[in-house]
């Protein structure tokens, strides 16, 4: 088999396999802001993906999709129930999100978890050549590193986490806290979205594994007869004189792929898409819109919740306004989210019962995923931009509505518990908990001056088109081929 000098590692592959009634297979890119952010690095470099193709209990040769080599993990029925919709998305995704759900603890997710950790580090073990270059990605995956460097210390080992790392008081809960710190001190590098989650980070190794930290610098201990005592590679002394491995733990905020959405923002049938949706939707005077997998961290209820109240009082007049919101399915067998579902479902119902009328929906409501154009098309026609999260790693919508914006126009309300907030201050910033102040806020963005709207988004283009994720990638990469000379940048 060949040998790569990059190897990516995440949960997902770029592409999902689907399998129709007739039993016909075939493939189609996958969900999520992962995928989105590292295609473009993919097919600029001569290297291989690792990762599942979301069916259980089917093995696939490795193959090429996009210029992309991919080399798929498989999973089994009872580890997709386990290790993914379990532990990854029942007790990780709900703990790294300020438990907005309630996480669930089971032995058995757990073990399950270090089995199918152990199968992705194998496989990468095995595609990597000498010296090579692996980057992990998510929550899903966090016991990689540590094995991987186990079987393979020759590498330069990367960790990037997508989702929040949590405050101390919460992350302490779960029962494997320390081990899941041992997986990640693997890597040389790990990156977080916000200063703040490098921050948490660093704190729970403290207190939980005693280790110092100088600034982004993290000192692993490491006996004298450690194989990696003898390498240069970032191995010194600490100021009490013993022998560590330093890791680098900060912030590289991702992005989205700038320069496609604004091309695809350009092109006339796009744009004559964007007219036939006003026009589908009655020509209403403002266009809100919502985009987001259907998660109970985007906050889609505290949205609905002051909009139908905004009809109720007579704040707003249906005829005017309409809400747009996409709702990609995910994760449908897990129960918090079909909970999550049927409540949101209920809610949009209610509202449209109690407010729209023969001619005018209050709530357009999408259950579906769409393909990128007709998604450009939908931030477009959109006035306002409602990003309310709870918590969120990034949010790569708030950025590609931005990117989108060619014309310079739009709001953009956002989530101050959104990653994106730490850059794009020029938006209207918002606590979804607050329900009268969000009602306020989306009054003040359907209100808001066509100067004072270019004045904003003028700014929040600046910075999303210079902090694209070619960017991203590459300040990345660069930490951790530093890093593999023993050099960490401070910063
Ligand atoms: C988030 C996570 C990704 C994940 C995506 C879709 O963006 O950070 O790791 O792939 O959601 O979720 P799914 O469970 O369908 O992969």
């Amino acid at each position: 088999t060949e040998a790569y000098e990059l190897v990516i590692v995440s949960n997902r592959l770029p592409v999902d396999r689907v399998v129709d009634e007739s039993g016909q297979a075939s493939w189609r890119p996958s969900p999520g802001g992962l995928v989105t952010a590292l295609q473009p690095v993919m097919r600029a470099e001569d290297g291989v993906w690792v990762g599942w193709a979301g069916v259980a209990d089917e093995e696939i040769e490795p193959f090429e999709a996009d210029g992309i080599n991919i080399l798929p993990v498989a999973l089994s029925e009872q580890e997709l129930q386990e290790y993914y919709e379990g532990f990854s998305n029942d007790t990780l995704w709900p703990l790294y999100h300020d438990v907005i759900a309630q996480p669930s603890y089971h032995r058995e997710w757990w073990e399950s978890y270090v089995q199918v950790n152990r199968r992705f580090a194998d496989a990468a073990a095995g595609a990597a050549a000498h010296g090579a270059v692996v980057w992990v990605h998510d929550y899903q995956l966090q016991l990689v590193p540590a094995m991987l460097r186990e079987v393979r210390p020759d590498l330069v080992i990367g960790f990037f986490n997508h989702i929040p790392f949590p405050p101390y008081g919460i992350y302490s809960q779960l029962p494997w806290r320390r081990q899941i710190i041992d997986g990640l001190l693997g890597a040389d590098v790990i990156g977080f979205q916000r200063v703040a989650d490098a921050g948490n980070f660093s704190r729970a190794v403290r207190r939980l594994k005693g280790y110092e930290t100088r600034g982004p610098i993290i000192e692993v201990p490491i006996d004298s007869d450690d194989p990696e005592a003898g390498s240069h590679r970032h191995v010194t002394t600490n100021r009490h004189g013993g022998l560590v491995r330093t890791v680098l733990a900060r912030a590289f905020p991702i992005s989205i792929d700038a320069e496609q959405y604004q091309s695809l923002a350009r092109r006339p049938d796009i744009r004559a898409r964007a007219a036939e949706i006003r026009e589908e939707l009655g020509n209403p005077e403002t266009i809100m819109l919502g985009v987001d997998r259907l998660d109970y961290t985007k906050g889609i209820g505290h949205r609905l919740k002051a909009f139908g109240e905004l009809l109720r009082d007579g704040r707003i007049d249906v005829e005017d306004v309409t809400l747009v919101q996409v709702a990609s399915p995910s994760r449908e067998r897990v129960e918090t989210y079909r909970q999550l579902r049927d409540e949101i479902e209920l809610t949009v119902g209610r509202i449209n019962g109690d407010y729209a009328t023969l001619g005018h929906t209050a709530v357009a409501y999408l259950h579906h995923g769409y393909p990128r154009e007709e998604m450009v098309a939908l931030y477009l026609a959109a006035d306002v931009m409602l990003v309310t999260a709870l918590r969120d790693g990034m949010n790569l919508v708030a950025k590609e509505y931005v990117a989108t914006r060619v014309d310079e126009d739009g709001v953009l309300v956002l989530s101050e518990f959104a990653g994106a907030s730490d850059e794009l201050r020029q938006a209207l910033l918002i606590n979804p908990h607050d329900i009268e102040g969000l009602k306020d806020t989306i009054l003040q963005a359907i209100a808001m001056p066509k100067r004072d709207r270019v004045r904003r988004m003028r700014a929040l283009r600046k910075k999303v088109l210079t902090n694209d994720v070619a960017r991203w990638s590459a300040s990345f990469l660069d930490a951790l081929t530093r890093s593999a000379h023993g050099d960490h940048p401070l910063q």
